[in-house]
């Protein structure tokens, strides 16, 4: 696919078919990731790739956290209620993908890090589009950050930087919208 058409054509994907995704696909999308460039280099990513039960608990500790900001159940809108069903099951998705970094109290190391992994993040979000996977970057797992730590048994010194479902998309959802170009672009020097 042109690389273009690629980074058009992916969508956060929310629903998904239950099929397994094969483990030689998995890996050729986690080997692309690894191309990303990271600052000095330090290849400072780390990925949990999970089914199962774990992915279960992984979404069951997201579904609590989304549910402790949501009116009780009876009182909740039709939105509401289908944002909590994706959250509690990822969507139905048979792979989570949790990617993690070195944790560092030095700022500028941290944002280093940091940003090295979200570029690793990003080539595996368009990489999975490539082979005919939906995924959907998520930080909001990360809202329940002890209760996720504990179902992983992710150890204090790994910073959590991203979460993704994995899987067979089983909806097409329209572009979201972009703002113009104007809005975001300053040229200096032109
Ligand atoms: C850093 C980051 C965090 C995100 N967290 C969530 C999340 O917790 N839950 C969710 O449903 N989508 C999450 N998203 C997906 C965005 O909502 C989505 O990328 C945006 O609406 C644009 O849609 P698109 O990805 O289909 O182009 C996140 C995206 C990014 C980059």
């Amino acid at each position: 696919m042109d690389l273009y058409a690629a980074i058009k054509g992916r969508r956060s994907i929310r629903r998904y078919k239950p099929d397994m995704v094969p483990k030689e696909v998995i890996t050729r999308i986690l080997e692309m990731a690894t191309w990303a460039p990271s600052g000095l280099n330090w290849q400072q990513w780390e990925f949990l790739v999970i089914t199962g039960p774990k992915k279960d608990a992984l979404a069951a500790s997201y579904g609590r956290i989304v549910e402790f900001g949501m009116p009780p159940a009876g009182q909740r809108t039709p939105q509401q209620e289908d944002f909590l069903r994706w959250a509690r099951t990822l969507g139905g998705a048979p792979v989570a993908v949790v990617a993690l970094t070195r944790a560092h109290g030095q700022p500028g190391t941290r944002k280093m890090n940091l940003e090295s992994v979200a570029a690793a993040f990003t080539i595996l979000l368009l990489a999975a589009a490539n082979e005919g996977l939906g995924t959907c970057w998520m930080t909001g797992p990360l809202n329940n950050e002890t209760e996720l730590r504990k179902v992983l048994e992710i150890p204090a010194d790994k910073e959590i930087v991203a979460v993704t479902p994995l899987g067979y998309p089983a909806e097409s959802p329209e572009p979201a919208p972009r703002k113009a170009l104007d809005e975001v672009v300053t040229w200096i020097g032109f």
